[in-house]
């Protein structure tokens, strides 16, 4: 049975957009997420994608807490995070981890690996020294690195391995899931395809639940048991891996397929190329935010916003052709 481990309801991140006059309040913001809810089964990968500024990394700030929705609401296991005391917040943090596109944010270069890897247990005031520098050693050797590395500061390794580093660090903890935020968009073709079997040989080991964001298709289709496509702060359609690849419904997700290459050439879809940019999450337009780039724009599409509604069980679009 599936069981759900994260669920968020009707989510929205609305950042004021500060006035040039002093002491106005702001009339306008940024829709960066406007009205969003899925379900995160336990033990899979969901994969969340669209194009830059969609408002996926404000989502995965959202459910880890980072910061508070506008309205909506996270659950975890049941529990909504927002009902929680400092204390229990703390302890749902333990639960969540995040990893970064940029493998050298959160490597400070004046730290040891030991210290950046060991941080979480120090903030959480877990273990002796010497348990640590045990957990440490672990977790370097789980993560493909050895323990010699442990000493050395981060300039000394390559970008992939310092993605190793930083996932050993979402490690330390314990986690149940962890959302992944690009995780190997900065790295090399090659070093990419290493990161992400790492990363699906540690769900294995380790019962790990994953969100994985990415703006490419590609890497997700190696990932994900489950994808959302997203639309200016919204998701546009859910379902299956295959269900999203061979059968997608949403012109925008087949506009967003029709541009990988398919493994066999002779299948290639037709390259659909939409007009214009992502329009302002400031102003979306009216009715379905697509409307102004769709290749099917209907009259209704102009005024009246489409719903997420179920095609099949689990598969999901918000769209008038259906
Ligand atoms: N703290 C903030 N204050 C104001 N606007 C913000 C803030 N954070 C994000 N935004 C805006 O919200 C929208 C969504 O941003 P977000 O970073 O979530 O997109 P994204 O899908 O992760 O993009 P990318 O693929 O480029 O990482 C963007 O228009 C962005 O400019
Ligand atoms: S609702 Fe209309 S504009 Fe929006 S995606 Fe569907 S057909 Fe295109
Ligand atoms: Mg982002």
């Amino acid at each position: 049975m599936t069981e759900t481990i994260i669920k968020a309801t009707d989510l929205k991140k609305h950042f004021p957009i500060s006035d040039p006059m002093p002491f106005k309040k702001s009339t306008q913001s940024v829709k960066a997420v406007d009205g969003v809810s899925f379900d995160v089964f336990k033990g899979e990968t969901l994969g969340i994608v669209g194009e830059s500024g969609c408002g996926k990394s404000t989502l995965a700030r959202l459910i880890n807490q980072l910061i508070s929705p506008t309205s909506g609401s996270v659950e975890f296991n049941g529990t909504d995070l927002a009902s929680l005391g400092i204390k229990e917040i703390r302890s749902a943090r333990k639960s969540i981890q995040m990893v970064f596109q940029n493998p050298d944010a959160s490597l400070d270069p004046r730290k040891t690996i030991e210290s950046l890897i060991a941080e979480p247990l120090v903030i959480h005031k877990i273990g002796t020294k010497e348990s640590r520098r045990k957990r440490v050693h672990e977790l370097l050797e789980i993560v493909g690195l050895s323990s010699y590395h442990a000493s050395r500061y981060p300039h000394e390794f390559s970008g992939g391995q310092k993605q190793r580093i930083n996932i050993a660090r979402a490690l330390t903890l314990n986690p149940d899931v962890i959302i992944c935020d690009e995780p190997v968009s900065a790295l090399d073709v090659s070093v990419q395809a290493q990161v992400i079997n790492l990363l699906k040989s540690l769900q294995k080991e380790f019962n790990l639940t994953y969100i994985f964001i990415s703006h490419d298709l590609n890497v997700v289709r190696y990932m994900c048991d489950r994808i959302a496509v997203m639309y200016l702060g919204k998701i546009v359609e859910t379902g299956t891996f295959k269900e999203i690849y061979e059968d997608p419904k949403h012109p925008y997700t087949k506009a967003l397929l029709s541009a990988i290459p398919k493994e066999n050439p002779y299948e290639q879809r037709e390259r659909i190329i939409l007009k214009g940019d992502v329009p302002s999450p400031v102003n979306p337009p009216s009715g379905c935010h697509f409307h102004k780039r769709c290749p099917f724009v209907m009259d209704v599409c102009k005024n009246t916003r489409p719903e997420l509604q179920e095609l099949d069980e689990g598969h999901k679009v918000s769209c008038h052709l259906y």
